[in-house]
């Protein structure tokens, strides 16, 4: 895919990898219009990255992702403003470390990782112009691995746990990936998600510092730039090498297994109904 022009939406675009996946973008002469909490921060960085450019290629579009009013607000913003869209990267994300609820009543790992992408994709669905270039990218974690998903309780701030609430967020975020390449045609849009590495963000200082001093020389070895992380994420969305192959999972830079939890069709099945019931769309 050596395309430019292409309209990708990016969620998370003012701080953490997604500032570095929407600079790539735009340095491609992509169109990009990504998320921000924070509309001043938000119009900055488009600003930035436009400069004084008569084609200004980044768009700012407010949005709180642990607010499904807020999400189909941004939706819909999307809509006035463009008339089609090539990508969706599904990027912002949290790991809470204490049991927060979202408005909606969802614990908020599961709420901002798991059904913020799920809502945000099926209202942009009807706006992908199909075929080869499309794709929805879901940056899911190794950490979908230590996820189990009990459906009963999943979402439920009563059952936080640090760790695990994250896993299961990103379980469910894999879980989706492969929903979205059964239920779409390969050559209409590619779903593929994406563990981008360990990378040095505040997500992952805000965890190493709550380390051990010898866990933490230790893990700090691991630790990635935010440039290679977003690198990652952008070969996802624009990598003709995975054209026609929806529903992979790629870590860091190799298609690999995932869980063997995401086989459970049962599961996936049961995961995407009550889904639809929570964010409220027909399933
Ligand atoms: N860092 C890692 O090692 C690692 C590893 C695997 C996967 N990931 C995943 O990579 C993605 C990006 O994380 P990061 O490492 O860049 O973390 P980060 O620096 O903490 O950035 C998180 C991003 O999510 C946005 N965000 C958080 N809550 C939001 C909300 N309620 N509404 C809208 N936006 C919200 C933030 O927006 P603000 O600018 O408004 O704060 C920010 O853009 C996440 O999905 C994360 O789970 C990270």
């Amino acid at each position: 895919m050596k395309e430019k022009n292409l309209m990708v939406v990016v969620t998370g675009g003012v701080s953490g990898m997604g500032r570095k996946v929407v600079d790539m973008l735009v340095a491609q002469r992509h169109n990009v219009i990504f998320s921000a909490r924070d509309a001043a921060l938000g119009e900055d960085v488009a600003r930035t990255l436009n400069g004084g450019s008569h084609v200004p290629r980044a768009h700012s579009i407010p949005c709180d992702l642990s607010s499904f009013a807020s999400i189909r607000e941004f939706a819909n913003e999307i809509s006035r403003r463009t008339s089609s869209i090539d990508i969706l990267i599904n990027n912002a994300g949290v790991m809470e470390h204490e049991a927060k609820e979202s408005v909606d009543g969802i614990e908020l790992d599961a709420a901002v990782n798991y059904f913020a992408p799920f809502l945000l994709t099926h209202l942009l669905l009807s706006l992908f112009r199909r075929g080869p270039s499309a794709r929805i990218v879901n940056v899911t974690s190794t950490m979908h691995r230590e996820g189990h998903l009990d459906l009963a309780s999943f979402g439920d701030i009563s059952s936080f746990n640090r760790y695990r609430s994250y896993a299961d967020s990103k379980l469910a975020l894999m879980f989706f990936t492969r929903s979205l390449a059964e239920k779409i045609s390969v050559d209409q849009i590619n779903a593929i998600a994406v563990h981008p590495g360990v990378i040095g963000t505040d997500m992952t200082m805000k965890n190493v510092a709550r380390m051990n001093p010898i866990a933490r020389i230790v893990f700090s070895h691991t630790i990635r730039s935010s440039k290679y992380g977003a690198q990652n994420i952008v070969d996802a969305a624009l990598s003709p090498a995975y054209n026609g192959r929806s529903g992979i999972y790629i870590e860091e830079k190799r298609v690999t297994e995932p869980s063997q939890f995401v086989l459970d069709s049962r599961l996936a099945t049961d995961l995407y109904s009550k889904s639809a019931r929570v964010v409220g769309i027909a399933a």
